[in-house]
């Protein structure tokens, strides 16, 4: 670290004397008094690097002046103190496991232990005063160095872990030479003091969406214990996946664990109670609390589909398979919601010890509600003026329930949006206004406003500077407010998660700016930061075989193009992040690790469906990409639009409607021209005369997305531009109130006698209907190809 005068590069073996007062944020200002001055002298260049390298940043370390480095010899003994707690215990033989399997020493653990005199001592002392600390400073620890001893002092078990967590990482390895010399394992002679800035580091893993194997987790969890994070928020349902066993419900994972996906495979699977109770077993053993999230009352259309008593309809619905918000959640009306909550809630706390459960409360459409008599008259019985003030009285009966088991409940940042209940804790996620908004209403709140934490957006959007920049702490709290800062999240939502290795790449390296600033304090100095992350931590971590993305650019860009020449779609890959392969198949099956490898400018062939999918090794990363690749006589057709295609949709370009190419369910997908008018007229010139033309244009609908097909299409028909077949006129019949993306297709033929040159296609839009956000406004009129095929 440059800040502390020794080079991490050249390693110079030097004597500095470094006195550079930093510019801080008030907060930060007296984590970083001790660092400010240091003395360097007697520690070998590899051990200055190391310890320099040292994420997060210690508040304080000072190398001690001319004195050697401890040795780690072939015995080591791990002194814990005589009223030594088991859980400090048990983190003594963690460490004592992990020291012997990095150095080969013999390594014993024990108050008292003895050995020989050539045993290198480590000394556990919890004699040092917990009374009175911040719930941050219960995990404060000391560590000294000596060369004759090592000594680690802290009040508590975490203390100590993360005292030992950082010997781990300065032990230096000095190679064996090829005279025989062995391989030699030391620790500068140095101090260090610190706390850590926030009590509460977490990382949010979302399971509803698509699963992580335990092993995935357990992974994760390392990594987090690696970088002092202390929280593992489990999402463990959501609308496309119920994923905890509950014996006394089975099918919530015998039905809600299951999707249908587009492609006809079904996907899905949960956690049994047993691998819960080990994955919190192995959590606890490295320091992480796993804080569970059932979600209520929305994001359960699993639950639903389960069992359809539980919501206002009770009408039967699938495992969704598609992302977003949708309007089926539990029913607020009916006294078995509260029953089948509270035993699923009692089964959760008997599994997690979590002080705090997560009972989500984020985006609840009240759609339901609002048409539900037994909800109705709920609101009828206890006084209550809306559905929102309905969810408040929702939330706050679950948390009754939760508080008589001793527990307390967090919920999403809407739970501010009416009364809370007194005790609860506020997760910020839509912005960072909303960590202001719930500590000064007097809540406890966990920091994770999206446009800084989500770590599911690429590193394209969210850089690793842009999260090494992130401030939990609003400015111009005054001190009881700031006090209720708890400190932050990564949420990991994984729609486009799909397995181990792509949780690692939009986890790394980002989620160790994060865990640098919770611990240090946000206001460090980008560059010195990333000087350590990408010298020291990412070649460390790819060794233990993570796979870590880039600092700030998306995992792959791909896009369709058409190319006028060739008259065919061609891949586009610009990018690809080191160590990912794109592959393909054509034959209808799921690419596999072993499918041929896609290249930048590959031609898609016509008449195929074309599966490209980005693979890490054998696990595949992100959802495949499905290109349907259509011949017919209008590709390569001149279409304009009147008016002009909106800039944020201009599909693959001037032939967009003309180039094969069939979008999908996603509109965002680049192949789906968008407008944002009332009505459109797309004038197409094919490239031939087609006797007899039949005319099929593709249109998109999704109302959350303000795209509604449209009310009427007029389609003509003309072989020489000036005299027009009458207008075939199509209204649409797909209701408005059909959740989802729907795909429509309006047809006509032309004049049988008539050599078809030019096509006329007039779309009318509809107004956004009641209820939605945008009622009354016009919607958005997608459309991705104006087909012609000869009858
Ligand atoms: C959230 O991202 N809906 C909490
Ligand atoms: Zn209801």
């Amino acid at each position: 670290m440059v800040l502390w005068g020794v080079d991490v590069r050249s390693g110079a073996r030097r004597i500095t004397l470094v006195a550079r007062p930093r510019v801080s944020r008030p907060h930060t200002a007296r984590a970083w008094a001790g660092a400010a001055m240091l003395v360097v002298l007697g520690a070998t260049p590899r051990a200055h690097a190391q310890a320099s390298a040292l994420l997060p940043r210690p508040a304080s370390m000072v190398f001690a002046v001319g004195e050697a480095p401890f040795a780690v010899s072939a015995r080591v003994v791990v002194e814990t103190p005589a009223n030594a707690s088991a859980a400090m215990r048990a983190v003594a033989q963690q460490f004592a496991a992990t020291l012997r399997r990095r150095t080969g020493a013999v390594v014993a653990v024990g108050a008292n232990a003895t050995g020989p005199a050539t045993t290198a001592r480590i000394v556990i002392d919890s004699s040092v005063s917990s009374n009175n600390v911040s719930s941050s400073k219960a995990e404060a620890y000391e560590l000294l160095v000596k060369a004759d001893v090592i000594v680690v002092s802290a009040s508590s078990s975490a203390g100590v872990r993360w005292g030992l967590n950082t010997l781990l990482q300065l032990l230096t390895r000095s190679a064996g030479t090829s005279t025989g010399t062995p391989v030699r394992w030391t620790v500068p002679a140095l101090r260090i003091a610190e706390a850590p800035r926030y009590a509460w580091r977490g990382s949010m893993i979302d399971v509803g969406r698509h699963l992580l194997t335990v092993r995935d987790i357990e992974r994760h969890i390392d990594l987090l214990s690696q970088y002092k994070m202390n929280v593992l928020h489990w999402h463990l349902t959501d609308d496309q996946g119920w994923r905890i066993e509950i014996p006394r419900y089975p099918r919530l994972t015998s039905v809600g664990a299951w999707r249908r996906e587009s492609d006809g495979t079904r996907y899905g699977g949960f956690y049994t109670q047993a691998q819960i109770r080990g994955l919190v077993r192995y959590a606890d053993a490295r320091g992480i609390t796993i804080v569970p999230e059932i979600e209520i009352p929305g994001h359960s259309s699993a639950a639903i589909a389960a069992y359809p008593h539980l919501g206002c309809t009770n009408d039967t619905i699938p495992v969704p398979s598609s992302w977003g918000v949708f309007a089926d959640v539990y029913c607020a009306g009916k006294e078995e919601t509260f029953t089948f909550l509270f035993n699923v809630l009692d089964d959760v706390m008997a599994l997690f010890p979590s002080p705090l459960i997560h009972v989500g409360g984020d985006e609840v459409p009240k759609d339901r509600w609002k048409a539900c008599a037994d909800c109705q008259a709920v609101m009828r019985r206890e006084g209550l003026a809306n559905e929102e003030e309905l969810q408040s009285w929702f939330m706050r009966r679950v948390a009754t329930h939760v508080a008589t088991r001793g527990r307390r409940i967090i919920g999403w940042d809407e739970v501010l949006e009416g009364p809370y209940v007194p005790n609860g804790v506020v997760q910020s996620w839509r912005d960072a206004s909303m960590t202001r908004k719930a500590v000064t209403r007097g809540f406890p709140v966990i920091a994770s406003p999206s446009e800084v934490t989500y770590l599911n957006r690429s590193a394209g959007e969210l850089s690793m500077r842009d999260v090494y920049a992130f401030d939990p702490m609003p400015s111009g709290l005054d001190a009881a407010q700031r006090s209720r800062v708890m400190g932050g999240e990564v949420p990991l939502w994984s729609e486009h998660i799909t397995s181990g290795a792509n949780l690692d790449l939009m986890a790394l390296p980002r989620l160790l700016a994060f865990a640098e600033v919770l611990w240090s304090g946000s206001g460090g100095d980008y560059a010195e930061f990333a000087r350590r992350v990408d010298q020291v931590h990412v070649p460390a971590l790819r060794a233990k075989g993570y796979a870590v993305g880039p600092n700030s650019e998306s995992l792959v860009t791909m896009s369709i193009g058409f190319d006028t020449v060739a008259q065919r779609a061609r891949l586009r890959l610009p990018f690809v992040a080191p160590g990912l392969v794109i592959r393909a198949s054509t034959d209808g099956t799921k690419p596999t690790g072993a499918s041929a490898v896609a290249r930048d400018g590959a031609l898609l062939s016509a008449s195929q469906t074309t599966r490209l999918q980005a693979f890490w090794g054998a696990q595949a990363v992100r959802e495949e990409r499905r290109v349907d690749v259509l011949r017919h006589a209008g590709v390569g057709a001149r279409v304009t639009a009147a008016p002009v295609v909106d800039a944020r949709y201009p599909g693959t370009g001037a032939f967009g409607l003309a180039d094969g190419l069939r979008g999908s369910s996603d509109h965002g997908d680049g192949l789906w021209q968008g407008w944002w008018v009332p009505e459109v007229t797309l004038s197409s010139a094919l490239p031939r005369g087609t006797p007899g033309a039949r005319v099929e244009v593709r249109f998109l609908q999704n109302v959350r997305s303000w795209i509604l097909l449209p009310r009427t299409v007029d389609i003509s028909f003309s072989a020489d531009s000036v005299t027009w077949s009458s207008p075939v006129s199509l209204t649409n019949d797909v209701p408005l109130t059909r959740e989802g993306a729907i795909i429509h297709v309006y047809s006509a033929r032309a004049p049988s006698a008539m050599a078809v040159r030019y096509v006329r296609v007039v779309a009318r839009g509809g107004l956004l209907p009641a209820e939605h956000p945008g009622a009354g406004q016009p919607a958005w009129i997608f459309a991705d190809e104006i087909q012609v095929f000869r009858r």
